[in-house]
């Protein structure tokens, strides 16, 4: 009997320094209005110098396991593009901050899709008894590997960290997870990278005036792939879980750009009303977008016990995916 697994947790940290749209137009070739027409985002918060992505994966890893009402847990998987080093993980560190003792902790990379990736493998862990309890975090720092100069990435991008924690329970309990549907296609791997810096281009001392150590993306590819694929999946977990794609009551996407999460709802012929938006106040955090925008749509009383929920995400690999479940009543804390 496989065990199913329940979100019995849910936690949310960002960093307290904010950056405008005005901010960013003082600084490049931008204007309030091209961001907020293109994208919907009108600010993003930004990580202190020094801030490091365990920083707050640990403030928000900390506030799941309260929400939840424990101590421990047996398990921490991290999302995240942005580790603090190439080399260890760095999801033992935020176990060890968190005083979780030799708990399994390991680092699972899927870009924007991390979180859903991250997730489903906690689901395993769960499912095959190595773990009860599982800390599911996304955090990025997306700040450290944008290049400076690049108005279209730093229009988008911002830092931030939310997290679940998972149980196990009944499969028809609120709060259990349904189907969940991963996939990737290593084809488009150019359209989202950070060249330089893997085993394919080290970073050599000698050769650092050649490298490229930011994150390039070509967005409009991205765009149009995070629609059809965003759509594609959410569909297929709906039906999976005996839900007509309209009837769908909250549709919590990827955050990454507005016209993409109204360009989705539409396909499914839901209301927009019905796709929570919190990349106005935070832009697109990548593996955080999703427990961010579950904490906040709920501190909101957007997203509500009962309500029939998928969430889905589409990222650099690329990778995408969508996962169902009814929401639970676990408020962020
Ligand atoms: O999180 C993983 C998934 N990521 C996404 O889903 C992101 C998806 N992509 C997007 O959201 C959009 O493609 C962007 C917001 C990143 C860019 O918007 P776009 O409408 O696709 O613009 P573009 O890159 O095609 O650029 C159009 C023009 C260019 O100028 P020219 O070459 O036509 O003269 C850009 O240089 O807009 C220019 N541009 C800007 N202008 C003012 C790009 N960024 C800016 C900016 N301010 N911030």
């Amino acid at each position: 009997m496989v065990r199913t697994s329940v979100v019995a947790g849910l936690g949310a940290w960002l960093p307290a320094g904010v950056v405008t749209n005005d901010d960013l137009g003082r600084e490049l070739d931008t204007t309030d209005d091209w961001i907020r027409s293109r994208t919907g985002i009108g600010r993003r918060h930004i990580a202190e110098p020094g801030v490091a992505t365990s920083d707050m994966a640990v403030e928000a890893g900390g506030r799941a396991l309260k929400s939840a009402g424990v101590a421990r847990a047996d398990a921490v998987v991290l999302a995240t593009t942005t580790p603090d080093r190439l080399c260890p993980a760095t999801a033992p560190l935020v176990a060890a901050r968190l005083s979780l003792g030799p708990v399994p902790a390991f680092d699972v990379s899927a870009v924007c899709t991390g979180f859903l990736y991250a997730l489903a493998t906690a689901r395993g862990l769960i499912a095959a008894g190595t773990a009860d309890r599982v800390l599911v975090i996304g955090a990025d720092t997306y700040s450290s590997i944008l290049d400076p100069g690049d108005r279209s990435a730093r229009a988008i991008f911002g830092d931030g960290a939310g997290a679940v924690l998972l149980r196990p329970g009944e499969p028809d309990e609120p709060g259990a997870l349904g189907p969940v549907l991963l996939a990737s296609d290593g084809s488009g791997e150019e359209l989202i990278s950070v060249r330089s810096g893997g085993s394919r281009e080290p970073f050599r001392r000698e050769t650092a005036a050649d490298a490229d150590p930011y994150f390039r993306m070509n967005g409009k590819a991205v765009f149009r792939g995070a629609v059809e694929r965003m759509s594609q999946s959410s569909r297929q977990v709906a039906e999976e879980s005996g839900w007509t794609a309209d009837s769908i009551d909250r549709l919590v996407a990827h955050q990454a750009n507005l016209r993409i999460l109204h360009a989705v709802a539409d396909r499914l012929g839901l209301p927009r009303e019905r796709c929570p938006v919190h990349l106005d106040r935070v832009g697109n955090t990548a593996a955080a977008s999703l427990p961010l925008a579950l904490a906040d749509a709920v501190a909101a009383r957007r997203l509500l016990p009962g309500h029939r929920t998928v969430l889905t995400a589409f990222g650099g690999g690329l990778t995408w995916g969508a996962t169902a479940l009814t929401w639970p009543d676990v408020q962020p804390a």
